[in-house]
């Protein structure tokens, strides 16, 4: 599949492209406004992990670097159009402060206002401040034109990188960036969409796609989009149960979707049909709570009313494995198990050692499988580790993403 995003706005024949490129963009003397994903997890006032704000640094210095006046804006949970004080932006200014080894990153008290106004236009070249969260608007999720106006008033160039948050027809995602002639990419949606883009081009195979998590119905869309790309589907995670018991095995107490049962079986019916390998598991790991401390190995059959499956087995792990190592490509979204219990880690774990040893491409989409990683401390070993969960997913899918669309 061809593809489109991301080129200079000029390439070498001279034909003209789409989407600017951060680096293509005038930035001295400007203000900048750029949309990040800061929606990080935190402790209280603590960030417990700052992937996403260093994920953000390139751009960052980059455009502090060529003397703009930068205006970082993002959202943090999902406080419903209200201020809600647990969700400030506060603990990410602190630790983009520290990342970027400067005092203070000034946070407005408001994201709109007199405040941030007075804020902005005291920048001077070369400055940082951080907008107050976004989602204390409702004109945010709403998409509002007049919301985005406010926040247009900011910028005379606008730049995403929030790849996190590309999936959202949001105000500072889609309505703002159309309103601004001077718009582009920040390098981390650059890097993003490059590395997706590579999944759904021209692949090396086998291609091999690994999904887990708990629902078939959050990965639906995906999985019926890899079915016609990829050599073979492993399914772990609660998801896999739900299989299972189309496949009329008994799950006792384990997760399952029972009004996906017939989706289930048209999934298996087209991976025949299409030719792809759809792995499930053969054994089980096993317990009678989440906080159980060791698990129990079944197979198929053996899973007692009382129990849940919780982790995929260990003749599961290695088949698993060993598709993962010898894939030409690997994708791989969603854990195998309940990995942030040990006891319950083991399937994740394996699959995310035998990707980092493959020397096929791969790419880790997103939330949970993310986390997993780093807990395995494993995250430098793949190809490319994405930031966003929901926005992987939705362009894998084939999905136009609203952020992206909106910087053509
Ligand atoms: C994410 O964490 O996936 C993004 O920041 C988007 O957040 P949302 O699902 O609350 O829109």
């Amino acid at each position: 599949m061809a593809h489109r995003f991301l080129a200079r706005p000029t390439d070498s024949k001279g034909e003209s492209v789409p989407i600017r490129s951060l680096k293509d963009l005038p930035i001295a003397g400007r203000r900048v406004f750029c949309r990040v994903d800061f929606n990080v997890p935190l402790d209280g006032t603590t960030v417990t992990d700052d992937t996403r704000i260093r994920a953000a640094l390139p751009t960052i210095e980059h455009i502090l670097e060529e003397g703009g006046r930068l205006v970082l804006a993002s959202h943090l949970g999902r406080p419903k159009g209200k201020r809600v004080p647990e969700l400030s932006l506060e603990p990410a200014a602190q630790r983009l402060a520290e990342l970027l080894g400067v005092g203070e990153v000034v946070l407005t008290d408001d994201c709109v206002g007199d405040g941030a106004r007075k804020v902005v236009g005291d920048l001077r070249d070369g400055q940082v401040a951080l907008l107050e969260n976004l989602r204390f608007h409702p004109g945010e999720k709403a998409n509002d034109e007049a919301f985005a106006k406010q926040l247009a008033a900011y910028a005379d160039v606008y730049v995403n990188d929030a790849f996190g948050a590309a999936h959202r027809a949001h105000a500072s995602v889609n309505a703002l960036p159309k309103m601004i002639g001077l718009r582009g990419a920040g390098l981390l949606l650059e890097k993003e969409l490059a590395a997706l883009d590579k999944l759904r081009g021209e692949v090396q195979r086998p291609y091999v796609a690994v999904l887990g998590g708990a629902k078939v119905s959050d990965k639906i869309g995906v999985i019926e989009a890899l079915l016609s790309r990829v050599n073979a589907l492993v399914i772990g995670g609660a998801m896999a149960n739900t299989f299972l018991a189309a496949q009329g095995r008994s799950l006792g107490a384990s997760l399952v979707e029972d009004e996906k049962l017939a989706l289930a079986r048209s999934v298996i019916a087209k991976a025949e049909e299409k030719g792809v390998d759809l792995l499930l598991p053969t054994d089980l790991r096993v317990g009678e709570s989440l906080e159980d401390t060791s698990a129990e190995v079944v197979g198929l059959d053996g899973v007692g009313g009382a129990q849940m499956a919780l982790d995929i087995g260990p003749e599961t792990e290695k088949v698993y494995a060993d598709r993962v190592r010898k894939g030409g490509t690997v994708f791989w979204n969603g854990p195998m198990g309940l990995f942030e219990n040990p006891a319950f880690a083991h399937g994740t774990t394996a699959v995310a050692e035998a990707m980092a040893t493959c020397p096929g491409f791969t790419v880790v989409g997103g939330g949970d499988s993310v986390a997993a990683i780093q807990q395995a401390g494993l995250a430098s070993r793949y190809d490319h580790v994405s930031t966003g969960g929901g926005a992987s997913l939705e362009y894998m899918e084939g999905k136009k993403l609203p952020g992206v669309e909106a910087l053509l």
